[in-house]
């Protein structure tokens, strides 16, 4: 089968992209590289012998999405592409909304015009802003966002939602990310952003290599066991798999099927912190900082839907997550 991966080029859709084709499944590639680099086909290709079609392109021209679909039998969608940086969204809204909502729609529209019926879409926990209660199923209520960026995801979903409602032939999966880690086992592939790292793990890999002198720790006075932020990371490996999952379980279904990927635990900052220095042999310098606005004290996913509806379970630890984030961060101290 061939599946259209927007955004294949990216961290999360570059590594979905080889464990697809570990799978027997041909991924074709819209990327418009924004933030991604064209050296990434050459590591896919180094993994798995097999260089995948590639368009550089951007999701919002018809022309190109018309183009793709006449020249593969796609047999279903993964939609990767968007801009995902909380704090640039609320300097830069349009952008956000133009990328993120307008893109998808133009996405869906010609995938109606083309008679490709499959979509699995990259939502992110995000869109259930901050919970009273944990952890988090998919039934917890959506839509109170504190960011542009959020809003762009939370909006996304609904348009999709009435699109499926419009459409029942429609299979549209929306698969909310909690925090997604980690690197290819082999140390090839990995994240790789672009100026200062928003997200904590990159941030802490690149003070390790000595990119960065220290980690700023936003906040210890949360009311969580060590009184730093509680996230649930999950490896980017196991990520792509649940997509391969999703695909195989419910991506010829008609409906919505909403499904949380995360791994059901929660660890703090200075829990990462731990495991990284630990994978690195050293100690990660950091800082005590005031809290960031915008963040949440915690936050992990109950998995269990995903876990009986898809057969797809998270396997891998945070202590494997800061191993594999540091062979990558090692053997490509600047990234591609
Ligand atoms: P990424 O930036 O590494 O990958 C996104 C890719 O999309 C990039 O290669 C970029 O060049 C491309 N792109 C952006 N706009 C495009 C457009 N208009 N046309 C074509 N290509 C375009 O990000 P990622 O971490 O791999 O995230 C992938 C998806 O998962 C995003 O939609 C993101 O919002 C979502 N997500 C990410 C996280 C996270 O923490 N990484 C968490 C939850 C959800
Ligand atoms: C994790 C923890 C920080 C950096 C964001 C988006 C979310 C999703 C995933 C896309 C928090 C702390 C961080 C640093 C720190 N993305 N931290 N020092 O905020 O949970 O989620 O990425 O959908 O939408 O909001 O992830 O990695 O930024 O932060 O102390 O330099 O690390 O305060 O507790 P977050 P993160």
């Amino acid at each position: 089968m061939k599946v259209l991966v927007t955004g294949g080029m990216g961290y999360i859709g570059s590594h979905t992209c080889v464990q697809m084709i570990e799978e027997g499944i041909e991924p074709v590639i819209v990327d418009n590289l924004c933030n991604s680099k064209e050296a990434v086909l050459t590591r896919i290709h180094e993994l798995t012998g097999v260089t995948p079609v590639f368009y550089q392109g951007d999701i919002r021209d018809r022309e190109l999405l018309a183009r793709i679909f006449n020249e593969h039998r796609i047999g279903s969608v993964i939609h990767f592409a968007g801009l995902k940086a909380v704090g640039e969204s609320v300097e830069k809204p349009l952008e956000y909304y133009d990328n993120n909502v307008h893109g998808t729609l133009v996405l869906v529209d010609a995938m109606k015009t083309a008679g490709v019926t499959s979509l699995v879409f990259s939502s992110s926990a995000t869109v259930y802003g901050d919970p009273d209660i944990m952890p988090i199923t998919e039934s917890t209520a959506t839509g109170q966002v504190t960011n542009p960026y959020g809003r762009s995801k939370f909006m996304v979903e609904e348009c999709l939602r009435d699109i499926q409602l419009a459409i029942p032939e429609f299979s549209i999966t929306l698969l909310r990310y909690f925090n997604p880690v980690g690197a290819h086992p082999s140390g090839k592939m990995g994240e790789d952003p672009q100026g200062i790292p928003n997200n904590l793990m990159p941030f802490i890999a690149q003070v390790a290599v000595g990119r960065r002198e220290y980690l700023s720790v936003f906040g210890d006075d949360y009311p969580t066991p060590d009184g730093t932020g509680v996230r649930d990371y999950i490896h980017v490996m196991d990520l792509a798999d649940g997509h391969i999952a999703a695909l195989k379980s419910v991506g010829e279904t008609a409906g919505l099927h909403i499904f949380n990927l995360g791994t059901g635990q929660g660890s703090s900052v200075l829990e990462m912190v731990g495991a990284f220095s630990e994978a690195c042999g050293y100690e990660i310098a950091f800082q005590i900082c005031p809290r960031r606005a915008g963040d949440i004290a915690e936050c992990w996913a109950d998995t269990q839907k995903a876990n009986e509806l898809l057969g797809w379970k998270a396997r891998f630890t945070v202590s494997e997550m800061a191993q594999d984030t540091w062979r990558w961060q090692s053997n490509n101290p600047q990234g591609y």
